[in-house]
């Protein structure tokens, strides 16, 4: 059994760091679609690692194309050079594309996608002689990354408080979730589509004038905030207010694309199209960070006629745009997208993973269930002075339980990888019936986080001691 490595100095991303180093959770290895913790567990993923890993763990064709990239050239400056491997990777990932956003940026995150997504509307009317249209919009619940640009337009409040005033210019569309109306619908709700879209027109029009718009930037389905559909006709109703007064629409991407609604992207599911599409995660199916973003050639091709000759149309890059290791991660694995069709596969496992999932309709606390692809979220009724605390429970219940799922406020998300078969979906959802009939049984003791996982807590206790001593000496 492994020992745990020093916990001081790592400071762990949207982590309670203080309570996560008291009861460490490790992985030291993954394959297929289960993890093996650090104290040799067997964990099965039912996130896909963060929604990423679409094909499975440990790929060979990835570890190996990645491998020989590094010993072959391992970085490439990537301003004003290149190397083959970057056009391969684009132009795979355009024939990957809905047809027509087949110009591609490549950038290393979906933060960084995100931010290179505004910039690029905003650029955009600004090359093609239309300055003042430099507001943003977003919609509360959004989820955008990290970025300041991300941050503006996202709608999650959690992660916009702490961080000051973040761009100016930026107003946001009313959420799509309503569980007085649609709890417990499987797939898009019928309702409300069109009038909630309809907003979107009054708001920008009562508020705002609507040739100021740059962009609206939305996910076809917000995952990160707990798994928000769009109602039925909304997504074409904001086409259509786009298309009416010139503002540009992108379609975040990051979670919904590469198979994961058991279509290529959203808006193969939704059949409507952006101007701007981002993307990241299952690109390289999460082996090598690498984000992406597919903008309609007549966009690109603005920057390139209005651009005086020989200077530079965009003037925005990252050092480790076209990476080329993570070029040749996401060749391969677009390879294994083209070979194993894996989006279909995920759209022949969604009916079978909605009955899973809305098997749990009934079981203590449990407010809505959501659903699409492969997909869920199942919502529980909060604790009345603990937002959050019930999810979390269920989470570490299934983790002893050896199911990997995730919680975000008092929502469980699944997504697993689309490799999953069906007694593994069967697997996921009983677990969280466990999980949540053991918690009703147990009260109040069963949120009290200090009785889950003694084995990590014995071991994070035993680390202070080590470090304690240390500094004794
Ligand atoms: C829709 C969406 N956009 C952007 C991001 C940010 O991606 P990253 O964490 O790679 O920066 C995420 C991450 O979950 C996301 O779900």
């Amino acid at each position: 059994m492994a020992t745990l490595p020093n916990l001081q100095h790592y400071w762990l991303p949207f982590t309670a760091n203080r309570q996560f180093k008291s009861m460490p959770r490790l992985f030291k290895a993954a394959k297929g679609n289960y993890y093996t913790t650090i104290d040799d567990r067997t964990l099965l993923d039912a996130t896909a690692g963060l929604w990423c890993v679409a094909a499975g763990h440990g790929r060979e064709e990835i570890a190996s194309a990645a491998a020989h990239q590094l010993r072959t050239l391992d970085y490439a400056p990537a301003f004003q050079c290149s190397h083959p491997l970057a056009f391969e990777a684009a132009e795979k990932l355009a024939d990957y594309m809905p047809k027509g956003l087949d110009r591609i940026f490549f950038t290393g995150s979906g933060s960084e996608s995100v931010d290179t997504a505004l910039k690029i509307a905003l650029a955009y009317h600004r090359i093609t002689g239309n300055p003042m249209r430099n507001k943003l919009i977003g919609r509360e619940r959004g989820y955008h990354g990290v970025n300041f640009g991300g941050v503006s337009v996202g709608g999650i409040a959690g992660n916009r408080k702490a961080f000051g005033n973040g761009l100016a210019g930026v107003d946001h569309l009313r959420h799509t979730l309503d569980i007085s109306r649609n709890a417990f619908t499987r797939g898009v709700p019928q309702d409300g589509g069109i009038a909630l879209a309809n907003e979107f027109e009054q708001r920008i029009t009562t508020l705002h004038d609507p040739s100021t718009i740059a962009a609206l930037i939305v996910e076809p389905m917000q995952g990160s905030a707990g798994v928000v559909l769009p109602p039925a006709g909304y997504l074409q109703r904001l086409r259509e207010i786009c298309d009416k007064y010139g503002i540009l629409l992108i379609f975040d991407e990051v979670i919904t694309g590469f198979g994961r609604l058991g279509t290529k992207f959203g808006v193969d599911y939704f059949g409507v199209m952006p101007d701007i599409l981002t993307c990241a995660k299952g690109l390289t199916n999460g082996a090598i960070p690498m984000g992406a973003v597919a903008v309609k050639t007549e966009i690109h091709d603005a920057f390139m006629a209005n651009s005086a000759p020989n200077a530079i149309e965009l003037p925005h890059g990252y050092t480790y745009t076209a990476h080329p290791v993570a070029c040749a991660a996401a060749v391969a694995m677009l390879d294994i997208f083209n070979s194993e069709k894996l989006e279909e596969r995920a759209g022949s496992l969604s009916s079978h993973f909605e009955q899973a999932a809305h098997s749990l309709k009934g079981l203590p606390f449990v407010k809505d269930i959501r659903n699409i692809g492969l997909v869920a979220g199942i919502e529980l009724e909060p604790t009345p002075e603990k937002p959050g605390a019930r999810a979390f429970a269920t989470y570490l219940k299934c983790y002893e339980m050896g199911v990997h799922v995730r919680f975000t406020g008092d929502v469980i998300a699944i997504s697993p990888p689309l490799t999953i078969e069906k007694n593994e979906i069967d697997r996921i959802f009983s677990t969280i019936a466990e999980a949540l009939t053991s918690l009703a049984k147990e009260g109040d003791a069963g949120l009290d986080i200090s009785q889950y996982l003694k084995n990590e807590q014995q071991w994070a206790a035993h680390q202070l001691e080590i470090q304690q001593q240390a500094n004794l000496e």
